[in-house]
């Protein structure tokens, strides 16, 4: 890529073996590489990786809005491209997936002209998938950030998956640095109960950030959801809570079999 220019990367959910070779290249080489990862071992991996790595995380403060940082964050890495540095940009994760600054830092540089991209990466969602052996294929999925979920009135259909991002701080505008259980728990558990029985099973689901460590998956009824502990990144999942109604015109139109619904 040319210079000055902007490659943003994801480091995955795990930095080790989850960081594909092509991100990893690009770390090593920039002339500038800006950095928001969550756990010690994937800053101390990227610093090993290149010596003038710098971390964004002293944008964040408790209690500061967290929008306010992550425009500083987007301001930061215009800077440096402005500056006419080759720009390596990487976030936990997947770069842009529930990542807005990714896609801002990337918007904002091509605007001028600079030459942009995102490389793919492995997201918490990715992981999700393989930790509790579902297939988005089977049932279709919905994906949503919690507060959009709530405050967009959005509907969720109870014969496909549901996942639900930033559930641990749901809606919460400041960033705090230590895990309380968001106020707004009973809201959205309220709004869920609308559609799913008290009894229905949810799935709390952290990925583990360290190659040997465990995911935590804790199982629990939806009435009993207010009693577990949520993060800042725990993740919620809503099995599906009955078989999809086929539509019989639609089969009929396209010659195809009223499939059978699966005996549960
Ligand atoms: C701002 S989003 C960042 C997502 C990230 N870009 C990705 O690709 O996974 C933060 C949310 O991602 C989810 N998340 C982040 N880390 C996670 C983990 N280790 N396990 C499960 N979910 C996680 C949570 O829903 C969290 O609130």
């Amino acid at each position: 890529m040319d210079k000055p220019s902007l490659v943003v990367v994801g480091t995955g959910i795990r930095i080790i073996g989850q960081l594909t070779t092509e991100s990893a290249a690009w770390i090593q080489i920039a002339d500038r590489v800006l950095y928001l990862v969550h756990d010690p071992v994937a800053d101390e991996i990227i610093r090993q990786m290149n010596s003038r790595a710098e971390p964004l995380a002293g944008h964040f403060a408790e209690g500061k809005s967290r929008k306010e940082s992550l425009d500083e964050i987007v301001a930061h890495v215009m800077d440096s491209v402005r500056g006419g540095a080759q720009t390596c940009f990487a976030l936990y994760g997947h770069p842009g997936v529930y990542a807005s600054i990714g896609h801002e830092a990337i918007r904002q540089a091509r605007a001028p002209g600079y030459t942009a991209r995102m490389l793919p990466a492995i997201s918490a969602e990715a992981c999700l998938f393989a930790d509790l052996g579902l297939d988005p294929g089977a049932s279709g999925c919905q994906s949503y950030e919690t507060k959009d979920f709530l405050v967009n009135g959005r509907r969720a259909d109870p014969s496909s998956l549901l996942i639900l991002w930033q559930v641990g701080i749901m809606g919460n505008p400041l960033y705090q640095g230590h895990a309380r259980q968001p106020e707004t728990l009973p809201v959205l558990i309220e709004r869920l109960l609308e559609d799913y029985a008290p009894d229905h099973e949810v799935i709390a689901y952290e990925a583990a950030v360290h190659f040997d460590g465990e995911p935590r998956i804790e199982r629990v009824a939806l009435g009993q959801l207010a009693g577990i502990r949520l993060s800042a990144t725990s993740t919620l999942c809503v099995p599906p809570s009955r078989p999809p109604r086929p539509a019989a015109k639609m089969c009929e139109r396209l010659g195809l079999p009223l499939p059978v619904a699966p005996k549960s």
